[in-house]
This record gives structure tokens, sequence and C-alpha cells, in this order.
């Protein structure tokens, strides 16, 4: 498959300074966990290609195969057989036994796959590799409005320093192309929902995958739902009603701004009722500056509070084939790629989706008093 990184980038000034890098000899740096796993894995060299072949050599042989006993719940859904099998036990279910361009005709049986995307907020399937980029722009509308790369049309990044805004997929500008390469090694490693730098943060988000690394590269998701439930009582008392300043990355910069928004710590998911720990790593800097924390009480919260993220009993992995496809639910997981596959090539396909209820769009805290910490500690 040809990499588009290719033939679109060869201006960008990240992308070259990036194959500067490759073509002096030199890994990928140890700052970035790319760099990181391959120096842990390789011998002690600072040779690029060195480690590459020692990496590739080591993976050459690996085929992709099934073993052992899965556990898988059977449902029958209007004559689809499916197999559900569960990644984790709060989140993350794998819908075997259907085809998305053939099998969602039936409202019944979108409805059955959107009430089990909200119950369990990450939903992932096999063997779509036959979907074309328009097909999954159908499959993104029968669950919401197809958002732009990053959500609603008035948040266009066009940073220079995020090569994957500069591949254009013809006819579907709202494609985010998310390639990696050997010369060009890239994974959004860190804890995030997307774009909650903006007012209106996408609700879901689609990704397939198109070529997928012989070993690593997984997409991890961790459990909003318990990373609230988790908080100490004292802590989540104190943070009930604070909102929090969300700050996008330069990648995300519009005209050379860095965007920022600011959104409720506790939010109520607006399908489901319940209350999710919405401050994720990547882009919660501070508290609203009205609360007038002090630094000390700030860092102390928000330490505690990001030492839920990524906790192993909140978190599943998702593995990738070329033609799986997993769709989650941004208002109620984080989700990290792992960054862990360097020198293989990686190469996905984004879509965000948009709640077509629009006053659900921006999160809000409406807190009922049966889920109100006071409530829940003396019951
Ligand atoms: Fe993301």
């Amino acid at each position: 498959m040809k990499n588009p990184i290719e033939s679109q980038l060869a201006e960008n000034p990240l992308y070259l300074k990036m194959k500067e890098r490759s073509d002096a000899d030199k890994p990928p740096s140890r700052s970035n966990p790319l760099g990181a796993v391959a120096h842990a894995r390789g011998p002690a060299t600072q040779s690029r290609a060195e480690l590459l072949n020692h990496i590739r050599d080591q993976d050459k042989d690996l085929k992709l195969g099934y073993f052992g006993a899965i556990r898988y719940k059977p449902v029958s859904v209007c004559g689809l057989e499916l197999k559900l099998e569960p990644l984790h036990p709060s989140i993350g279910t794998i819908v075997h036994g259907i085809d998305l361009n053939r099998d969602l005709e039936s409202p019944e049986v979108v409805g059955f796959l959107r009430a089990l995307w909200l119950e369990r907020r990450v939903i992932g399937f096999r063997e779509q590799q036959h979907m074309t980029q328009n097909d999954m722009v159908r499959f993104a509308q029968r669950f919401g409005e197809v958002g732009e790369q990053f959500g609603e049309s008035e948040h266009r990044p066009n940073s220079p320093h995020d090569i994957n805004q500069q591949i254009k997929v013809p006819n579907i500008p709202n494609m985010l192309v998310l390639p990696s390469d050997e010369n060009v090694p890239s994974a959004a490693s860190g804890w995030h929902c997307d774009a909650t730098w903006q007012p209106k943060p996408p609700m879901g988000s689609i990704l397939m995958c198109r070529e997928a690394p012989p070993i690593g590269g997984d997409t991890c998701f961790c459990d909003c739902y318990a990373m609230w439930e988790g908080l100490p009582l004292k802590v989540k008392k104190r943070v009930e009603f604070l909102r929090a300043v969300h700050v996008g990355s330069v990648g995300h910069q519009m005209d050379g701004k860095t965007p920022s928004a600011v959104h409720p710590v506790a939010r109520t998911h607006p399908e489901t009722g319940r209350t999710t720990l919405y401050v994720q790593q990547g882009f919660v800097q501070r508290f609203a500056v009205e609360h007038e924390i002090s630094e000390e009480e700030q860092s102390e919260l928000l330490h505690v509070m990001k030492m839920q993220e990524g906790r192993p009993e909140y978190t599943c992995r998702f593995r990738w084939e070329e033609g799986s496809i997993a769709m989650w639910d941004n208002r109620a997981v984080l989700h990290t790629a792992s960054g862990d596959f360097w020198p293989h090539r990686r190469l996905m396909e984004r879509l965000t989706i948009l709640d077509r209820e629009r006053d659900r769009r921006a999160p809000y805290y409406a807190p009922d008093a049966q889920q109100s910490p006071e409530t829940v500690a003396n019951s």
C-alpha cells in the first residue's frame, strides 16, 4: 500500500525534520514511546538501521492466527447470529458475525448496536476491510452527524505541526488519516478524549485500520465512570462542581492560536445520566480561574485525578488487524494509542461523530440527588 505521507507532505516542516532524523541514521527519540520501546527491544546502539533491522528480524515470522478459548455471549438480532466478545468487565465489546455494509439496513440492528455502544462505550468489529472510505461515512451517519476532522466545523485546525491534517482524502475532507512508518513514526500516545479543547467535543470517534503492525500499536481505552467512582470521597466532594481548562497542543492551532475550552470536572453523560470524571492528562492543565484554587491544592487534586487514568482495572486494549474498526464514546472513555510498534507501518482512518441533538453537545454537569457523593457515601 502506498503511504500517503510520501506524496502529500514533501513540504511540511515537521515531516522534513523527522525525515532528516531518519536520513541521519538516528532512531526515534527516547522521549517518544515509539523510541523508548524500540531501544528497550534492541541492542545498545545509536544506529537507526541496526535497531530497525534487529526489530524487523524479531518480528518477521509473526503470523496472524486464533488460538484458545474466548468467552462470548451469543445473541440473535433480526436473524443475525452475533457473538459478543467482552474485552473487559465494564468497557469494550467486539461484535463478531456482522458485515457493516450489508447488515445495517434494519433500524433494529442499528438500535441494538447503539444500545450496546452506550453500555460498553467501545464496540469493535473485525474483517471489514471491504468497506471503502465512503462506506465508513455511511456507517458513521447511522449513529450521528459526521463531524469534521476534529468535530465541529468552527474548529478546523490548520497547524503545520500535525502532519496528519495535511493528508487529504479526495471527496472526504472530514476523514483524518493517521499514518506511521519507519521514517515518520507517529502515534497519539497519551490518555485523552478527542478534541476536548473545543467547547463541543465530538460525541464519538470511529477508527478503521487499513494497515496493522505485526505486533503492537493497540488502542487502549479507560472507563471514565470507574475513574469517577474510584476517586476518594473527599476529592469527589471538592471537585464535583469545579471546571477545568482543556488546552489543545501546537498541532491543534488555528491560525497560530492554541485553542482551549472550559469543561466541568464531573460530567453527566447526556444519554445514560451517569457521572464521568472528565479530566485527562492529554489536555487538562488547570482549574478554571474563578475557583481561585491555590497552586498547591490544584497540583494535588490534578495528581489524584490523573492517577485514575490507565489503571489496569479500568482499561481494555483493542488489538488491530487490517479491516478492524473501533467506535467509541468520547463522553465516557479515554483512549490512547500504544506507541510501541516502530519501525512497523500502521495506517488508520478516523471519523468523528456529533450528537444529532445539538443541545447535548456541550459537556455539562447535572447532579442527580441519587448519585451525589453524599448519597453514595451514605448508601
Ligand atoms: Fe484520539
